[in-house]
């Protein structure tokens, strides 16, 4: 299967496809306590239907470029997500946004997708600036954006509300001009 963007041998990175769906949904109905911890849309996503509605969305925001979403594979299959969950094009801001499934975790897989897909968009669009937004409490995300230089800026104060209660985010960003001084460039 062509992929989007090689990471190493074993890790690609994918457009959205249809054919992915039954895969992703069993993930995210077998690992919803894990993956629903910290992501809201876990416990929306009821059905292998949904899935696929979902992906045809995404395909479409990829094309508009409001959005883009991506799956990660490790040897084939599906391990994750890394996706720009808003781009917003006029101010050349993305905000970057990844699940991986639990038994693949602290293999470094999910910090070597970020790292390409945020090499590519710096290198091939007009992005500028990436954030990433993170649940004071999820430290295990946390240690993404420190891990690939990004700058922490701040808490943003209450900034999500799921699960009836509401949650400080960390934020964190990485300039264009930051990444190519750590590529040496
Ligand atoms: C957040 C999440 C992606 C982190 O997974 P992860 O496996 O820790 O992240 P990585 O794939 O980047 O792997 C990093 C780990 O692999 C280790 N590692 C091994 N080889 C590595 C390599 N070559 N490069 C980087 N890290 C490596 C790191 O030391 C680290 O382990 P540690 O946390 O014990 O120090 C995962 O926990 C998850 O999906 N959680 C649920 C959903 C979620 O919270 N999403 C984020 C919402 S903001």
């Amino acid at each position: 299967m062509k992929s989007f963007l090689k990471v190493d041998d074993q890790i690609t990175i994918h457009l959205p496809k249809l054919e992915f769906a039954e895969e992703i949904f069993e993930i995210i109905s077998n690992q919803q306590l894990y993956l629903g911890e910290w992501l809201p849309w876990v416990e929306r996503t009821k059905s292998v239907e949904y899935l696929r509605a979902f992906l045809k969305d995404a395909a479409r925001f990829n094309q508009g470029g409001q959005k883009l979403t991506t799956y990660v594979l490790y040897d084939g299959k599906i391990a994750g997500s890394v996706s720009f969950v808003k781009i917003d094009k006029e101010m050349r801001t993305a905000e970057l946004g990844y699940w991986l499934r639990e038994e693949l975790q602290g293999k470094g897989i999910m910090t070597k997708a970020c790292q390409r897909l945020i090499d590519y968009n710096f290198r091939t669009k007009a992005i500028n600036r990436i954030e990433i937004k993170v649940a004071t409490n999820n430290g295990k995300s946390i240690k993404i954006p420190e891990r690939m230089g990004f700058l922490h800026e701040g808490t943003l104060r209450q900034a999500a509300f799921f699960y009836n209660q509401y949650f400080d985010m960390e934020l964190f960003s990485l300039l264009k001009d930051d990444w190519l001084k750590m590529k040496n460039e």
